[in-house]
């Protein structure tokens, strides 16, 4: 199917590939083939439930999968609602959409907040604000309004009116903004981030949110809030401790293939990162390992490797509180087309601390099912179904 090609050839050349800078914030460093994404969307622009189920005390946000690359949900701000789409992201904490005198160009094809038009907005004095990305940064100015996401309210939330996008091919991609839901310590000037507004507030019964994501073109996502819907995950949970309440990071004990470790010898930090699309670790222990597994790589990328060489590639295991988590190959490899595979293994984490910090993305995230516990500080992990 030509999608399936198309959205190979994306993945690789857009190699999404999202680097911490600062605590402040993360995000998309992107390179691009713009042309092939915006065909993709004027293609394949397609449509979802816009429905929000609130199950007993879960409420269910549908998330569109962009090409396996970002999950992305639906918010409304202001009185009357204005909508838009957002990026969700935990590994960063502010709320962020474009605002209406955004002038760069990416911006107008989208939706931007209009505060004159809301009868609940707040002025914050207009305190210029600056979020930044690995990508690049974001200026803007603080707003509080009321946001919903489905169907639970926020009231006098506090987010970012932005005056800019990220650049690169997230310029290209269907979103309005960015949601962030990691610890409210890394939020801008000690704003409460909507998770911990709706939280106080009682809006939701439990302080835990959970994601099912799937591959595309499979069973829509969903971002859980407020409690956890056990039917999308096989076994029990397994909860792991998260080690600094900031990011959602824990420790994983080892990462190991055919009984050797390769990296994390010794014990090292993951962050679980539904922003980032790939498996990230430090540019040299990744380099080693792509090494070994592909050591005759196509067009001199160490990524890209002959498909019929990847069915016989073995699991890489996580070990985690002592227990294995192994991603299959069907997992981190993706067909770039019918005789290209590539591995999503990518560097860039060296200067994180500790020096050894993996990121744990969507390749992660859409084999086990992850719940983020913040009344207890800690993340539980189970098999998806
Ligand atoms: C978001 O809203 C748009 C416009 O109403 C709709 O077409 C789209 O399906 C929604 N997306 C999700 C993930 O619910």
């Amino acid at each position: 199917m030509k999608w399936l090609v198309l959205l190979g050839l994306v993945a690789f050349s857009e190699c999404i590939v999202k680097i911490p800078l600062t605590k402040v914030n993360i995000m998309q460093e992107t390179l691009g083939e713009k042309g092939l994404l915006n065909n993709f969307l004027k293609e394949h622009a397609y449509r979802l439930s816009k429905i929000s189920t609130r199950n007993s005390d879960i409420t269910s946000v549908p998330l569109r999968n962009f090409l396996d690359l970002m999950y992305i949900g639906n918010i409304t701000i202001g009185s009357p609602p204005q909508q838009f789409s957002v990026i969700i992201d935990t590994s960063s904490s502010d709320l962020w959409v474009s605002f209406i005198y955004c002038q760069a160009p990416s911006c107008s094809k989208y939706l931007r907040y209009n505060p004159k038009t809301s009868s609940s907005f707040q002025s914050d004095e207009g305190k210029h604000i600056k979020l930044t990305y690995g990508s690049g940064s974001i200026t803007g100015v603080l707003a509080t309004d009321t946001v919903r996401i489905g169907g639970l309210i926020a009231k006098s939330q506090t987010f970012v009116l932005s005056m800019n996008k990220l650049s690169g091919a997230l310029e290209q991609a269907p979103y309005d903004g960015i949601m962030g839901l990691a610890y409210p310590s890394l939020a801008i000037l000690g704003t409460p981030p909507i998770f911990d507004n709706l939280n106080k507030n009682g809006i939701i019964s439990e302080p835990v949110f959970a994601f099912f994501i799937s591959s595309w073109p499979h069973k829509s996502s969903l971002l859980m809030l407020g409690g956890v819907d056990h039917a999308y995950h096989k076994g029990a949970l397994k909860w792991v401790p998260v080690t600094e309440a900031g990011l959602w990071q824990i420790t994983v004990d080892r990462i190991s293939m055919n009984r050797k470790v390769i990296a994390c010898s010794g014990g090292c930090q993951a962050i679980l990162d539904i922003g980032s699309s790939y498996l990230l670790g430090p540019t040299d222990i990744v380099r080693s390992i792509l090494r070994s597994i592909n050591p005759s790589p196509l067009q001199n990328e160490q990524r890209l490797i002959s498909c019929h060489r990847t069915i016989t590639l073995p699991p890489v295991i996580f070990t985690i509180n002592g227990m294995d988590y192994p991603l299959t190959r069907k997992y981190y490899i993706q067909k770039v087309s019918e005789d290209i595979c590539f591995i999503t293994f990518n560097g860039g984490t060296e200067n994180l601390s500790p020096p050894e910090t993996w990121v744990l993305g969507d390749i992660f995230l859409r084999a086990y099912f992850t719940v983020f516990d913040r009344g207890n500080n800690r993340i539980g992990l189970a098999r998806a179904v």
